[in-house]
């Protein structure tokens, strides 16, 4: 894949440079730039004025191997709104069904001159193989149970645009911890940005050694709820479960499911999160999701701003090596 004119090994950067494969790890002075100028391009979709000659020339491939339906969309609308030209493959159709590998496709895309490759997988890791294969700057979508760090990022901006500050609130995040790439780099991005993290949930859906991550343990609502800023819900990920960890949902949500009387231990006016896709009546009551304290359509709105950052600097990053 190496053979391009374009590719030099020198010009291979780590996820703090040219990729953004996820956040661990990652200072907040290299989080805080993605936020302020997500913070400005949300201003500017409001009033439908975004600079369309920020990205142009620039090819963006949107590369999906699991479903999706907020990320890939607003992946698309964010390169759109700089004037990139973007190609959404569709995986189920593409030549992965004749046999052709990961790497093969990823090489026969670079063949094409991309610049940015937004890539999704089942398989945790497979972006940052990518990365190191192609010279096109890659996107982590979201990699097995390992890091989806723009819904990370989206969701600090939410966060900040309704406290100011990440800095000391305290963050449940609630549900199947376990099969969730949402946690994790929540977990790792707010607890660089100074908050305190507790994760919630049954003990089958919340792996051990995550405490070594700098979170507190709950394993009821009522405990892990009290006096929390954000409640941030999971869908139970079945998809990734091999059976036998949970009880139905009816049984889940008895226990776990946020209702308004659970929401009640929380602050007054904590707000209610959710990445969605939602399971309602699973692990959120309609009456929550739907109510004043819920962010998540907000969340959905910042997900496009935050892509149009990731987009922007990650191609600025490209020009300097
Ligand atoms: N959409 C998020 C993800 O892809 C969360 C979920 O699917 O439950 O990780
Ligand atoms: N939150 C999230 O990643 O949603 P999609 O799976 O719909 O992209």
């Amino acid at each position: 894949m190496n053979d391009s004119p374009r590719a030099a090994p020198s010009r291979f950067f780590t996820q703090h440079g040219r990729h953004l494969l996820g956040l661990q790890g990652m200072h907040p002075t290299r989080i805080t730039p993605f936020l302020d100028l997500a913070e400005s391009y949300a201003l500017m979709n409001r009033s439908r004025q975004t600079p369309r000659d920020r990205l142009r020339g620039r090819t963006v491939i949107n590369l999906f191997f699991e479903d999706s339906t907020r990320t890939r969309t607003s992946f698309e609308l964010a390169a759109k709104r700089l004037g990139a030209d973007v190609v959404n493959m569709t995986v189920a159709t593409s030549s992965v069904n004749k046999g052709e590998t990961l790497l093969d496709t990823a090489a026969t895309l670079n063949a094409m001159r991309t610049d940015l490759l937004v890539v999704r997988h089942s398989q945790s890791g497979a972006p940052a193989l990518l990365a190191r294969k192609v010279e096109a700057s890659v996107i982590n979508a979201g990699d097995g149970t390992h890091e989806h760090p723009t819904q990370a990022l989206l969701d600090a901006l939410t966060i900040r645009r309704h406290f100011g500050t990440l800095h000391g609130l305290t963050v449940a995040i609630c549900g199947d911890v376990s099969h969730s790439r949402v946690a994790r780099s929540n977990i790792h991005l707010l607890t660089a940005m100074g908050a305190k993290v507790r994760v919630v949930g049954p003990p089958t859906l919340i792996p051990g050694a995550i405490g070594a991550l700098g979170v507190d343990i709950h394993y009821t609502m009522e405990d892990g709820l009290r006096d929390a800023d954000v409640v941030m819900m999971l869908r139970m990920q079945r998809e990734r479960m091999n059976g036998g960890q949970v009880p139905s949902p009816r049984e889940y949500f008895r226990f776990y499911g946020l209702d308004l009387k659970r929401l009640a231990l929380a602050r007054p006016g904590a707000l209610v999160m959710h990445p969605g896709p939602m399971n309602r009546g699973v692990e959120i009551e309609s009456r929550v999701a739907d109510s004043d304290q819920s962010v998540i359509r907000e969340q959905v709105e910042m997900g496009v701003a935050v892509r149009m950052a990731v987009l922007d600097l990650l191609s600025r990053a490209g020009d300097l090596t």
